[in-house]
């Protein structure tokens, strides 16, 4: 190492040995060991210190998720509240439609953090490529957004933000959903984890399915199949319309999230074992339990055509899709009652979302800093 190198790393830390700042995960080394082929990266356990080199692609998946979310950008005070204001003051709504507008902010608002706390603390340092990396970054930023757009929804409607930001403490149906999730965050913090052993690879894995299938692929959909209902009878359509651009985010970090599932399978065979496939169905079929409970307590009547009984088929229909995604064999054979649901998310990803846009990014004013 150059007597350059080497004054840079007493500055920082001056007793620390000559070799390397840190492992492969935090990529802080300056030793040249020779420029890489795409094909010597890992996504987890890199080998080579790629961790801060985005080219040689080698998993173009993730670049074009990367490029894909950003095509998606958006912020919660481009949508106009005025007439769901109106609404929410009104006599419009019924004690009961107001109570699975109230249980879904209050599930989500709090469920954003805890996806953007799991990707920051847990994900990102064990995933060594810096595509994905790349992809993570955008996807905090997203979670941010998401938070971002429950408070700005409390404030607009006037509602108890200590109501809502508290539901996952004191309503049962979302503190369940939400201990799955946490349980699995803690395991990746433990200090003594890593992914050199194939029970760590498994235990990552298990993180990622809980996240990605389960959180954003199966927790997310009962509420949007409730949120958007109000949008099909033209009521509360601002926030129909946030709960819309969250469902489109939502779909993008899926499927990088099957994709990096699916990677990581297919670089650690060893670990996609019976046993461990039959763990990850246990857990799916008891967040559909779990998914089911909350639907019963958000629609103890049934408002808008919509009745707890559907959702049992509905959560069901999804968590089998979310599993062959994986190459795990479906589990229920449902039916979707809700075909609608298919029709929007197309119509999500289709939909001029700028069309309405009152904002210019980087316009010349917020460049300046006169
Ligand atoms: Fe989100
Ligand atoms: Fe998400």
């Amino acid at each position: 190492m150059s007597a350059v190198l080497n004054s840079i790393k007493d500055s920082i830390h001056p007793h620390a040995p000559a070799a390397s700042f840190g492992d492969n995960a935090s990529g802080l080394s300056l030793e040249n060991t020779g420029r890489f082929a795409a094909n010597a990266k890992r996504l987890i356990n890199c080998s080579a210190v790629d961790v801060n080199q985005l080219m040689p692609l080698k998993y173009k998946w993730a670049w074009e998720h990367y490029v894909n979310g950003c095509a998606n950008h958006w912020m919660p005070t481009e949508v106009a509240m005025t007439k769901d204001i109106e609404t929410w003051r009104s006599d419009k709504l019924t004690p009961d439609e107001r109570l699975v507008i109230m249980r879904n902010l209050g599930f989500f608002a709090t469920a954003e953090s805890l996806v953007g706390n799991n990707l920051v603390l847990a994900i990102f340092k064990h995933v060594t490529n810096a595509e994905c990396r790349q992809y993570l970054l955008r996807q905090a930023f997203e979670e941010a957004v998401h938070t971002h757009t429950f408070l700005y929804i409390v404030d607009s409607l006037g509602l108890n933000e200590g109501e809502v930001f508290n539901m996952y403490r004191e309503i049962p149906a979302i503190a369940k959903k939400d201990q799955l999730e946490m349980e699995l965050t803690a395991e990746i913090l433990d200090p003594d984890f890593d992914t050199q052993t194939p029970e760590g690879v498994q235990t990552f894995l298990k993180n990622l399915i809980g996240y990605y299938l389960i959180m954003e692929g199966i927790f997310f959909y009962s509420g949007f199949v409730m949120m958007l209902s109000f949008h099909r009878r033209n009521m509360m359509a601002g926030v129909a319309e946030q709960f819309q651009y969250i469902l489109r985010d939502e779909t993008v970090h899926l499927n990088f999230g099957v994709d990096l599932i699916n990677g990581i399978k297919a670089e650690n065979p060893g670990v996609w074992t019976d046993e461990f496939q039959a763990s990850i169905i246990e857990r799916v079929r008891q967040a559909v339990e779990v998914e089911i409970e909350y639907a019963h307590s958000c629609l103890p009547q049934g408002v808008l055509g919509l009745n707890a009984d559907l959702f049992r088929d509905y959560v069901q229909h999804i968590a089998d899709r979310r599993l062959e995604r994986i190459g795990v064999p479906s589990q229920y054979g449902s039916q979707n009652p809700f075909p609608w649901m298919s029709e929007t998310i197309d119509l999500a990803k289709e939909k001029n979302f700028f069309e309405t846009r009152v904002t210019e990014y980087q316009t010349s004013g917020t460049l300046s800093w006169e």
